[in-house]
């Protein structure tokens, strides 16, 4: 079944290729980028969006808005160290190429508001841009046909602290709203979720790269800066929580095991800024997200390796894509 979808990104590495299977899954129609300040320097992301969509030779196909530039009330935290540019030293000139003069807040509230029940978010960075849509209307929670969140952690490990995952660390009162306002939540989370089925280790690396498509050397590209980080963390391999949270909302069947949960997510502590207590149901407190907790990592995988298989040939000229 074909969803329309808007995605919610701070485009660097695993961004990418979630806005990849937008553009190319055939279950997607992508009808807007939005950018939330996040992994890398705001200009940067909105580079790589548009870089993203030349890869898919889709260029001009898809509006990109450009939305909250730091969190509801905090400075706004990078992961430059992690990504670096969030795009492998690939760049792109995008002389002519303009993103909307809509804010992406605007464009969310616009595109849910004349499609009440038909548009599905995919929210992969911090929470910022949806928590002033469902600030700015009253109607957007309930109007969104579900919101599909990668962040936080369940019961499992941080990755920017030991406590909290990066997403609900930048924006955490941002997070707070979201989850306290009653949209049909899917929260994908870093552990242990992520770092079970969504590690791309050596041996998938290796058969990404037979693939031998333009796309398939993006993804290479991309996602392959991050992997002297990941070894350092002790994490074989590159992750993938992004382009996971787009493929469970158009391929449900991805998913082995979810639960209804309860998610709060800490915005008071310092020591514990962004965890995401998520309660599994024995604790008396009312479910507002499901959380998935396994999926199918070799479905995920292959899904992966289709999309990547297509013969596109980059709309405009990419630096350093080889
Ligand atoms: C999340 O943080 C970002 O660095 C990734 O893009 C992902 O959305 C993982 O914690
Ligand atoms: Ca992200």
């Amino acid at each position: 079944m074909t969803r329309r979808i808007i995605i919610d990104t701070d485009t660097a590495q695993d961004d990418c290729i979630a806005l990849l299977v937008g553009l190319l899954d055939p279950d997607s129609t992508l009808e807007a980028i939005t950018m939330v300040a996040g992994n890398v320097g705001f200009a940067r992301q909105v580079h790589n969006a548009f870089m993203t969509l030349s890869a898919a030779d889709r260029l001009g196909d898809v509006p990109v808005h450009l939305g909250c530039e730091r969190p509801l009330t905090r400075e706004w935290i990078s992961a430059e160290n992690v990504h670096g540019d969030g795009a492998g030293g690939m760049h792109m000139d995008l002389a002519g190429l303009a993103p909307e003069s809509e804010h992406g807040v605007d464009a969310l509230v616009r595109l849910v508001s004349e499609n009440p029940g038909e548009i599905d978010v995919v929210a992969i960075g911090p929470l910022t841009n949806i928590a002033m849509a469902i600030v700015k209307d009253s109607t957007f929670a309930e109007n969104v046909r579900s919101l599909t969140i990668m962040g936080g952690s369940n019961n499992g490990r941080g990755n920017i602290t030991a406590a909290a995952e990066f997403n609900f660390f930048v924006d955490p009162e941002a997070a707070v709203t979201v989850f306290g306002s009653g949209m049909k939540i899917t929260v994908v989370p870093w552990a242990p979720l992520t770092l079970n089925d969504a590690v791309f280790g050596a041996d998938k690396l290796a058969q990404i790269a037979k693939i031998g498509t333009p796309l398939a050397r993006f993804f290479t590209k991309v996602c392959a800066a991050t992997l002297d980080f990941d070894e350092s963390v002790g994490i074989f391999g590159t992750t993938h929580p992004d382009s996971l949270s787009a493929a469970v909302l158009l391929h449900p069947e991805l998913i082995t095991s979810v639960s209804d949960y309860n998610v709060q997510v800490e915005a008071s502590s310092d020591l514990t800024r962004g965890y995401s207590a998520m309660s599994w149901g024995v604790h008396d407190l009312e479910p507002n997200a499901q959380v998935v907790e396994s999926v199918d990592s070799e479905g995920f995988f292959d899904l992966i390796c289709k999309l990547l298989s297509a013969p596109t040939s980059p709309y405009r000229e990419i630096a350093g894509l080889l």
